[in-house]
């Protein structure tokens, strides 16, 4: 288009210069040179280059030593940081092995001496002379026979003498059972004057002699019968009839 605009400024100056009545000979001084033109916009930036290639070291990939020495020196430590939040409670573990069985526990002594003292706290004896012999005066009465004797059998079946192992207030008593006149003590060192009981007749009967006391016994005190003479004829000594002889006692308290 700027061509086309030129060439019609052309054609006007060559008509110009053919219509002007001028020869060769007249001839005009020069024009001066036009100012030189401002400086042109500048252009469009380029396209952005193709990215590098990394550098190859000549002896190959570079060795600890040479990046230590690259490495900087180590900063000063720290400040300690603020302590974090307390963390969630782990899973319960797996249950542990069983223990050594322990040591064995206190005796029951207690208990035992409870139930010694209740066993202590009883004593009951029915003894039975059933030999028909006349028992023999001052000798303590011995017997044969056991109806009860417990629980330690604190009567003497062959010495006829009750021990006394629980104190405590005792109950005795005797039957006698004879066809002839007999006395007997019931003797203790726990009483001051011996208790004698008698029974005379003359009738060729059974007879029964019965006596009792309650006694305060303490530990290791004894009691028994003894036959002793009084008013009773000398025969009876030698009587052979059936006789018996009950004696009975028992802890009361
Ligand atoms: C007396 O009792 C004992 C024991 O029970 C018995 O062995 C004996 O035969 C009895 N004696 C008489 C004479 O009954």
């Amino acid at each position: 288009m700027g061509g086309y605009y030129w060439l019609v400024a052309l054609v006007g100056v060559a008509s110009l210069l053919s219509s002007g009545q001028c020869s060769e000979s007249c001839r005009g001084t020069d024009g001066h040179a036009g100012e030189a033109g401002g400086p042109g916009r500048d252009g469009w930036p380029g396209q952005k280059g193709e990215k590098g290639e990394p550098a190859v070291m000549p002896g190959g990939l570079m060795d600890a030593a040479v990046l230590m020495r690259l490495k900087g020196e180590a900063g000063n430590r720290g400040l300690q940081g603020i302590m974090g939040l307390k963390g969630y409670r782990g899973d319960v573990g797996p249950a542990g092995l069983p223990g050594r069985p322990g040591p064995p526990g206190p005796d029951d002594r207690g208990f035992s001496q409870h139930a010694e003292s209740s066993r202590q706290a009883r004593s009951a004896f029915s003894v039975v002379r059933n030999v028909s012999t006349y028992p023999a005066y001052n000798k303590k009465v011995t017997f044969q026979r056991t109806i009860i004797n417990k629980p330690f059998e604190d009567l003497n079946l062959n010495t006829g003498i009750f021990t006394c192992r629980v104190p405590g207030s005792y109950y005795f008593v005797f039957h006698s059972m004879s066809k002839v006149s007999m006395c007997l003590y019931l003797m203790s060192d726990a009483l001051v004057r011996d208790l004698g009981f008698c029974d005379y007749h003359t009738r060729k009967r059974d007879q029964v002699l019965s006596g009792g006391v309650v006694l305060q016994l303490t530990a290791g005190q004894k009691v028994w019968l003894q036959s002793f003479k009084d008013q009773q004829p000398d025969s009876v000594v030698s009587d052979r009839q059936d006789k018996q002889i009950i004696f009975n006692g028992f802890l009361l308290f």
